[in-house]
């Protein structure tokens, strides 16, 4: 399974993955009565964004940290009976039953390294017709946080799948997507510098490396990568899809 969050954190920091949900929300047409797949759903902001648009509706709710989805259920509390909510790894089959009418997700594809065997999960749960919308990483994400990390560990960091234009259309294609449409959007993150900075940097970005360094080398981890950066500013590039499942 993925690594863990520290959910509780992760909501109380000033997110850009706020403008992304609801950027993404806006690329999906809804009726309102669909069934729809959060991929990657994490503390459920986006699920409830979507909970709203989908009045006689449901929500399938997967990620893979279990934090993440007992935060999703405290927030979520009195809307769980139109939420499924499933512990599962996008890149293996999914335990739910059926398919969706549709599938949506923010900040979570470029956590995985597999995309086809990501595409190809989400395409045999959804129904022929039915849309992906999705936000994550792309190509060029993060590139100067990550100069800062390789200075201060000696190599670069690893793990994420920061995906291009091309190599996504013909993955999509691949999984039998059609109607593809792929773009790249730089769109830099600034925070307050000092414990804000630190803050989102150790529980977005660097906990893959946190997860490795006994607990006394977080902090000062944190500090290094955070006095490299020219600014308080997070250099992200957003790799947006929409594809219909043929
Ligand atoms: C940055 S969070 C984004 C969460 C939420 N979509 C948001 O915008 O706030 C990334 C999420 O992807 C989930 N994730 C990463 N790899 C995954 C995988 N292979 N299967 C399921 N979930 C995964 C993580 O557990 C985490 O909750």
């Amino acid at each position: 399974m993925p690594r863990e969050w520290d959910a509780r954190t992760y909501d109380s920091l000033p997110l850009p993955h706020l403008g992304w949900g609801l950027r993404t929300l806006g690329r999906l047409p809804l009726r309102g009565d669909e069934r729809v797949l959060d991929a990657g759903c994490g503390t459920g902001r986006d699920t409830e964004g979507l909970l709203d648009r989908l009045p006689s509706g449901r929500v399938v709710a997967v990620d893979g940290s279990v934090r993440m989805l007992d935060q999703l259920r405290e927030r979520l509390a009195c809307r769980l009976d139109r939420v499924d909510v499933v512990h599962a790894d996008l890149t293996r089959p999914l335990p739910f039953d059926g398919t969706v009418d549709a599938v949506f997700s923010v900040a979570a594809f470029h956590w995985i390294e597999d995309h086809d065997a990501l595409f190809a999960s989400l395409a045999s749960r959804m129904r022929a017709g039915a849309r992906l919308v999705s936000d994550c990483g792309g190509r060029g994400n993060i590139a100067a946080v990550n100069a800062a990390v390789a200075e201060v560990r000696g190599a670069a960091p690893g793990g994420w799948e920061f995906a291009g234009v091309a190599d996504t259309e013909r993955r999509l294609a691949a999984a039998g997507f059609t109607d593809v449409e792929v773009r790249l959007r730089p769109d830099p993150a600034r925070f307050e510098p000092g414990e804000q900075l630190e803050s989102f940097l150790a529980t977005v970005i660097l906990g893959p490396d946190l997860d490795r360094l006994p607990a006394e080398e977080h902090e000062p981890f944190v500090k290094a990568v955070a006095a490299r950066l020219a600014e308080p500013v997070v250099d992200y590039v957003r790799l947006e899809i929409s594809a219909v499942r043929a």
